[in-house]
Parts: structure tokens; C-alpha cells; sequence
């Protein structure tokens, strides 16, 4: 069981800057990544479908025989934690839990903010989950749709992106937060401009790296960490559509060349036949 991969999935590319957060954490742990770009965007999608995307996803992951699943997908995270947890008897771990209990340490003035896509925002997991670890938090979330397109296109340096998040982000301001939970696996890559926005008073908490730490913390507990020393790890990217088009953008979010990425097709991802 050491030596069996860690399996990520994410509805597209978001989950990709977990996958970054984990290599480098955890080295000498092979990854299967799986991006589900044929159905993706998840964020505007109702809950029953995010939950039934996601099951076929980890199960996809679960027959390639993963020793524990990290759902890179705050959407998803969002709906099915519950779920998934109870059909699959490996460590499911989601980027919620992590990434609320960051901000809640960190917040010095009890003001959290949370950006997401509409489906995280509505599902107000954030906030529930903020509230376990202290329930005097005041939690202001805002759902930010464009900005995962924004992202997608590679236009996080562009003037049309910091004022689509001045527009998004003023309320929050407004509201003197001083933490903002990037509750979306896009938007670490917006850091730089978010941080410009919200200016340096605003601590942004990175989902993907808070989640790399639980990862790490689980396999330990669980004795699942893979033997050290080992030879040269290839991870393996699937897709459900467009693996051209996923390898490039993948190799831009990455910053470096990734192997091929293979498709699974649609029918086989809802069949849950082995590929
Ligand atoms: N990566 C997804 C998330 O973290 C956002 C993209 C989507 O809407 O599917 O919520």
C-alpha cells in the first residue's frame, strides 16, 4: 500500500496547484491526477450533480488502486466530503477543513474573508467550517465567477483581472477583513494581484498548501508514506476531454513539462469500467 499513488481530482486544471503544493512537500510520492475538463466548470453546477460528478471521479481514482484521495475541488469539497468519506475505505481529504482552520489561526481581528465559486459560497461549508474551530469568527464570503475563465486563459498579470478583483474584492475590504481564504484551487494563481487589491494588512490563505500539510499529516498517521528513496517518479495526468489542451495550459500552471496526459472517456468515467 506505501508505494501506491496518491489519487487528486479536480473538475479541470484548479486542482493542478495542490498537485504543486504536494510534490513539493511530499516528493517522493507518486500522483494520478484526474481533471474532469469535459463537465468542468463544477462551480455553477447544482449539488446533486457536483456529488454525482465526484463519486465517478474518486471512483476512477480508487481503480487505480490510490492509497488516499485529496479532492482538489473546494466545489466539490464543498458537497461531498460526507459522501465520499463513506464509500471509499482509503483517506479522502478535502481542501475545506484545511484551509478554514489556517484562517481561523491566523485571523487576528476575528474577520475572515472567503472567495469561491457560487457553489462553495452557497454551500457555506467555509463559513461552517471556520465556526467549528471558533464560532466568534465573523466570516464575509463573496463568490467570484470570472475569475476562474480569467485564470484559465493565463491572464493573471492582465489590467482587466485586478479590476474585475477590485469589483469583487471592495466589499471584503470594506468589511476590514484582515485574512482572505482563496476557496477556489484557481486561485493561487491570482495571488500576486489579490495581494495587491486587498494590500499587506490581508493575510491570503492558500487552500493547496494548508492541504498538502493534512496530506502529509494523514499518511503519516495512517503509516501510508511511501518508502524513501525512490527512483524517479512519473505522475499520471487523465483527463475527460482536450488532454492537447489541458497538457499545455498544465505546463503553463506547473512551469514544467509534464508527460502525455491521457483521455478517459465519458462513457467509461459513468460505466466505473476499469481503463
Ligand atoms: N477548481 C474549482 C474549485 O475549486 C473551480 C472550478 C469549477 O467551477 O469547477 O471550486
Amino acid at each position: 500500500m506505501n508505494d501506491s499513488p496518491i489519487g487528486i481530482f479536480d473538475s479541470g486544471i484548479g486542482g493542478l496547484t495542490v498537485v504543486r503544493e504536494v510534490t513539493k512537500l511530499l516528493p517522493g510520492e507518486k500522483i494520478v491526477y484526474f481533471g474532469d475538463t469535459a463537465r468542468v466548470p463544477y462551480g455553477s453546477k447544482s449539488p446533486n450533480v457536483v456529488r454525482e460528478f465526484s463519486m465517478q471521479d474518486a471512483s476512477f481514482l480508487d481503480r487505480k488502486s490510490v492509497k488516499s484521495i485529496v479532492v482538489a475541488c473546494n466545489t466539490a469539497s464543498a458537497e461531498c466530503m460526507d459522501l465520499l468519506r463513506s464509500e471509499f475505505d482509503i483517506p479522502v481529504i478535502g481542501v475545506i477543513e484545511p484551509g478554514a482552520r489556517t484562517a481561523a489561526e491566523s485571523t487576528k481581528k476575528g474577520i475572515v474573508g472567503v472567495i469561491g465559486t457560487y457553489g462553495t459560497v452557497a454551500s457555506g461549508a467555509y463559513t461552517e467550517a471556520v465556526h467549528a474551530v471558533d464560532p466568534s469568527i465573523k466570516v464575509e464570503s463573496v463568490a467570484c465567477p470570472l475569475f476562474v475563465p480569467l485564470v484559465e486563459e493565463g491572464w493573471q498579470d492582465k489590467q482587466v483581472t485586478k479590476k474585475i478583483a477590485e469589483e469583487y474584492l471592495s466589499i471584503l475590504i470594506d468589511k476590514g477583513i484582515d485574512t482572505l481564504i482563496l476557496g477556489c484551487t484557481h486561485y493561487p494563481v491570482l495571488k500576486p494581484v489579490l495581494q495587491e487589491v486587498v494590500g499587506d494588512g490581508v493575510n491570503l490563505i492558500d487552500s493547496a498548501v494548508a492541504t498538502a500539510a493534512e496530506l502529509n499529516r494523514i499518511l503519516k498517521e495512517n503509516n501510508l508514506e511511501s518508502p524513501a528513496g525512490q527512483k524517479e517518479i512519473e505522475h499520471e495526468f487523465f483527463v475527460s476531454d482536450l488532454p492537447y489542451k489541458f497538457k499545455e495550459t498544465a505546463e503553463r500552471f506547473l512551469g514544467k513539462e509534464l508527460p502525455d496526459v491521457e483521455l478517459v472517456p465519458l462513457e467509461l468515467l459513468e460505466s466505473g469500467l476499469k481503463i
